[in-house]
């Protein structure tokens, strides 16, 4: 039998066998996942006009011209004039966590920034997970959506510039990534007075080589050194000494390519899918014995049943 104690750290209440009707004790949870009542419990298929990522598939222009038509880089400005409290703020109420795997929450990372005001955005673009392409398909088709990405949410974080790191095979990828980089600095997007913000920011890509660990934060930052990508002791972590020695945050291409939107939607808008503590739209890629492999936008939690079975020709259980 557990002890009090004991059921108090396992998060588990067994209620007395008189009280359960069929002799068998109901058993509460109290830990991260179950919830007594969901709040929702239908998800998905997302609507189109609540795509984030409206590119996916490279079927229109990934240039500046073509971004700006699908609404990226529009009032940025005024994003970035409204400041970093309200930037935050949106990102908190989102309830965005980080799309590297983890899962790891943004209001702590938010929190961090504000403590520790960081000096560098570093975007993980490594992505070297077997199975996974999500984060090269923004950077190949839809570029300019992380390069806004990174002037916001380096503007939230006090960031003096953004380092993209990038997985060494993803050779198209880095290419069009520093097209959309050289187009941004030639449109006044970035560098000095960013959108004429007042606001200096820049954002460099660098090449990886291909190493499966260079994916761990800090691994990824001894690289960038210049260094062998091993990972480092922590403490001290990258927010506290990350990058050439300043404080950093390490951050997955995703979770700052949505940043734009997020803001320019509204943090209310982002939390509205999914589900509690999960909340968003997100990539996927489904592939294995599926009859059509695909990277889909959809709600978190969506159940793979309905628009996957279509979109992919095979049903899993729960996605996200
Ligand atoms: C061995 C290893 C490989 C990783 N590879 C990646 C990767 O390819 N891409 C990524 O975003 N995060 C990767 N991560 C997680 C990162 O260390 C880090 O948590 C993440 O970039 C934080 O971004 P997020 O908060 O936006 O998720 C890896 C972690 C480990 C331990």
């Amino acid at each position: 039998m557990l002890s009090l104690s004991r059921a108090v750290v396992a998060g588990v209440t067994r209620v007395p066998a008189a009280v359960s009707q069929a002799g068998v004790s109901a058993i509460t949870r109290f830990n991260s996942t179950a919830q007594s009542t969901p709040k929702k419990t239908t998800f998905g298929p997302l609507a189109d006009e609540d795509r984030i990522f409206t590119n996916l598939y490279g079927r229109h222009d990934w240039r500046l011209k073509g971004a700006l038509r699908r609404g990226d880089w529009y009032k940025t400005k005024e994003i970035l004039l409204k400041g970093v409290d309200w930037i935050l703020n949106e990102i908190k109420v989102s309830g965005l966590r980080g799309r590297g795997g983890a899962g790891f929450p943004n209001r702590h990372e938010v929190e961090l920034y504000e403590q520790a005001q960081p000096k560098y955005l570093v975007v993980n673009a490594d992505e070297g997970e077997p199975g996974t392409c999500k984060d090269r398909e923004i950077m190949r088709n839809d570029p300019h959506k992380l390069v806004e990405g990174c002037l916001i949410a380096g503007r939230a974080m006090g960031a003096r510039a953004a380092y993209i790191y990038i997985r060494g095979e993803f050779y198209n990828e880095s290419s069009n990534l520093q097209v959309a980089i050289n187009e941004a600095y030639a449109a006044g997007l970035i560098g000095k007075n960013a959108c004429g913000s007042g606001y200096d920011f820049d954002v460099f890509v660098m090449r990886g080589a291909g190493a499966y660990i260079c994916g761990e934060e800090t691994a990824l930052i001894e690289s960038l050194e210049g260094k062998q990508g091993k990972p480092r002791l922590k403490p001290p972590f990258p927010a506290d000494v990350g990058v050439f020695g300043c404080p950093t945050t390490v951050a997955n291409v995703e979770t700052v390519s949505v940043a734009p939107t997020i803001c320019r939607r509204g943090g209310s808008w982002f939390v509205g899918f999914g589900r509690e503590r999960n909340s968003g739209t997100k990539l996927f890629n489904i592939s294995g014995h599926v009859n059509h492999p695909c990277t889909v936008e959809e709600e978190m939690s969506s159940p793979s049943e309905g628009p996957h079975r279509e979109t992919c020709g095979w049903s899993a259980r729960r996605l996200g």
